[in-house]
């Protein structure tokens, strides 16, 4: 099956609605909890960039979207979601992987984290190089912490001082994450491609040494 995993932008708002029904049907089924949002915050990621989409015949079956905390220092990828008919294809993995890869891009030198008590995100997480950390490693930021209130075991968070609860926190320092092959060869073929320039611009002032009509031709002149 085709999916298009893209960087969602506001072209994408109409399936705001439908990615917070899946988000809070898989909340209901897990029986623990995911931190609420809304349409709009949904929309919001969009419109900031900060969000990955999976779509298939036209319709959505996949979200996870970057939060940062403490300024850029922290960030999380967030509200991680498959459509259930289409789970366990690696659309996840495929997912997770294009979060990480924007998070890279745009906060370079932030601590990645996460908390889970998914098997198989902790799998993908483990595959991405996060490392498993007690909570203490984690963002201080209470705006983060917040969004547990809507968990079922949040009275666990509470009773232990927010040390640790039935998630396990994983994390990933992004500074010593390599830039994107992409982009080093991207960087390759631009040199590439200006040593070309360069060597065709003194080739053709040799040439218009010889033949000075070409001068006229270089410059523009009639
Ligand atoms: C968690 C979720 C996103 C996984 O989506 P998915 O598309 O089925 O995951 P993938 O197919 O990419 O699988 C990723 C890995 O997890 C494994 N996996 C998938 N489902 C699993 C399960 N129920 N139990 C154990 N492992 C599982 C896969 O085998 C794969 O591991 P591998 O690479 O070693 O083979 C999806 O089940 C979901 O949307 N759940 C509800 C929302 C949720 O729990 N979000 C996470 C919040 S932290």
């Amino acid at each position: 099956m085709q999916f298009l995993i893209t960087v969602a932008n506001s072209s994408h708002y109409q399936f705001a609605e439908a990615i917070c029904t899946m988000m809070a049907n898989a909340a209901k089924v897990r029986g623990t909890g995911i931190a609420k949002r809304t349409p709009d915050y949904i929309q919001q990621k969009m419109e900031e960039g900060k969000a990955i989409i999976a779509i298939t015949d036209d319709i959505v079956v996949g979200f996870c979207y970057i939060e940062s905390w403490e300024g850029r220092k922290y960030v999380a990828n967030s509200g991680l979601i498959v459509h259930p008919d289409y789970r366990k294809t690696g659309l996840a993995k495929r997912i997770k992987k294009a979060t990480f890869d924007l998070s890279k891009k745009k906060f370079p030198n932030a601590k990645l984290f996460g908390i889970t008590t998914s098997l198989s995100v902790m799998k993908i997480n483990s595959d991405l190089g996060y490392k498993p950390v007690t909570f203490s490693e984690l963002t201080k930021d209470e705006n983060f912490w917040k969004g547990c209130m809507s968990c079922t075991n949040y009275d666990i968070l509470q009773r232990t001082d927010r040390s640790m609860c039935i998630c396990t926190g994983m994390i990933c320092d992004l500074s010593n994450v390599p830039e994107k092959n992409v982009a080093k060869n991207e960087r390759k073929m631009w040199g590439k491609f200006t040593r070309f320039v360069a060597l065709q611009k003194i080739k053709i002032k040799k040439k218009a040494k010889l033949y000075p009509k070409l001068n006229k031709i270089i410059n523009n002149e009639k």
